[in-house]
């Protein structure tokens, strides 16, 4: 099938684009000696994970309970929940996925819910791995304190039900970076950070075996990385108008669009087509990146989206010609948002259509 038969809004992936980008991501950490881990947050795809982990990922990294069950019901067998699982209901979830993954991990950064996980995990036969979460500069959740992580560090060892295996961070702050240099700057900080806590850590006579960090624009900036042992970029795969604007990725390697119909044309400077918010997601950026203006890029066209309803995009225009019926392409502002709100996307060459592929982990909350 052609792309012009598709019905619209619908997501299409680049199959050669994904692939370069899968590939470059991959040898860039072989040739830094660490691990990549990538946060499957951006496709939610098990499909698209399976050719990372077949390019060499060590395992992907998931941020929610959920998408970690329907990764593992896929065979996924070595999952990083990077984020804090909290509450009887999830963590009887986590138990029995603990059960039936390899190697499964979520992160902690109190004493409240470390003590919350080894009540259902002491002599319950296999323990949980834990990670403790750092805040190297994002202000989200995570410790900072030395001493602190210290303390957090050695209840873990003290719990039956328990295992400390690292300490985890995302320097989510780089997408506010307003030059390469800042981006350099924030990257080198988060590496140097973790390095530090990381031998505070074994000197103290904690066993330290994971330093996990990383984000995509961060991972294109790592400089040296020795003393970490894996980086968790998920974006890359797809990359983005946030990557393009923030000089990460050029526009010829964002995987990723959005393909609607011009609906109406109802003045000379104004387009209607049939992707609003529910197709392209109203995000403009994250974490103080504000430079984007408009919610995505028309490709081969010079017109802006520039309002969005829920079904409806409106797309302003210099008298450029559209038809009604027409078909456009928009690389979506943020991958990871717009994979969320599609069932399925289509994986295409050139303008054929390969395959049809489930995004199983979309919408998963909780
Ligand atoms: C904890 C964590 N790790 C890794 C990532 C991946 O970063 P990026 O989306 O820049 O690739 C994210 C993204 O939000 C994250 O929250």
């Amino acid at each position: 099938m052609n792309i012009n038969d598709i019905d619209t809004p619908a997501l299409l992936i680049e199959k050669a684009k994904i692939k370069d980008n899968i590939i470059k991501m991959q040898n860039l950490c072989n040739q830094k000696g660490v691990k990549l881990r990538p946060h499957i947050k951006t496709h939610k795809m098990p499909s698209i994970a399976r050719m990372q982990v077949e390019a060499g990922a060590s395992g992907i990294a998931v941020a929610k309970l959920s998408e970690a069950e329907i990764f593992a019901s896929e065979g996924f067998d070595d999952i990083q929940i990077a984020n804090i699982i909290i509450g009887d209901k999830k963590i009887e979830r986590l138990f029995h996925l603990n059960n039936k993954v390899r190697e499964l991990s979520v992160s902690v950064d109190s004493f409240e819910v470390v003590s919350q996980l080894n009540k259902r995990f002491q002599n319950s036969g296999k323990e949980m791995n834990v990670m403790i979460e750092i805040d190297s500069g994002l202000g989200r959740s995570g410790l900072k304190e030395k001493a602190e992580i210290f303390k957090l560090a050695k209840a873990i060892e003290e719990c039956n039900g328990l295992k400390f295996k690292g300490i985890l961070t995302h320097a989510g702050q780089v997408y506010s970076a307003n030059t390469f240099d800042e981006i350099r700057d924030i990257a080198k900080y988060e590496v140097s950070f973790m390095i530090d806590i990381a031998e505070f850590l074994r000197n103290n006579g904690i066993d330290t075996l994971i330093v996990s960090i990383g984000s995509t624009p961060a991972a294109i900036a790592y400089d040296l990385l020795n003393g970490i042992t894996e980086i968790r970029p998920g974006n890359y795969v797809f990359y983005d108008m946030i990557q393009v604007s923030l000089g990460t990725a050029k526009l010829n390697e964002c995987a990723l669009s959005v393909i609607s119909t011009v609906i109406s044309k109802p003045s000379n400077d104004r387009v209607i087509i049939d992707a609003g918010s529910k197709a392209l997601h109203t995000d403009k950026g994250a974490h103080g990146n504000d430079k984007i203006k408009t919610y995505g890029y028309v490709l081969n066209k010079t017109c802006s989206i520039l309002r969005l309803s829920e079904e409806h995009g409106f797309i302003f225009h210099n008298g450029e010609e559209f038809k009604i019926g027409e078909k456009v392409r928009i690389i979506p502002n943020h991958a990871c948002a717009v994979c969320n709100l599609f069932d399925f996307a289509y994986l295409i060459e050139e303008n054929e259509v390969k395959e049809r592929i489930e995004v199983s982990a979309r919408g998963k909350v909780t």
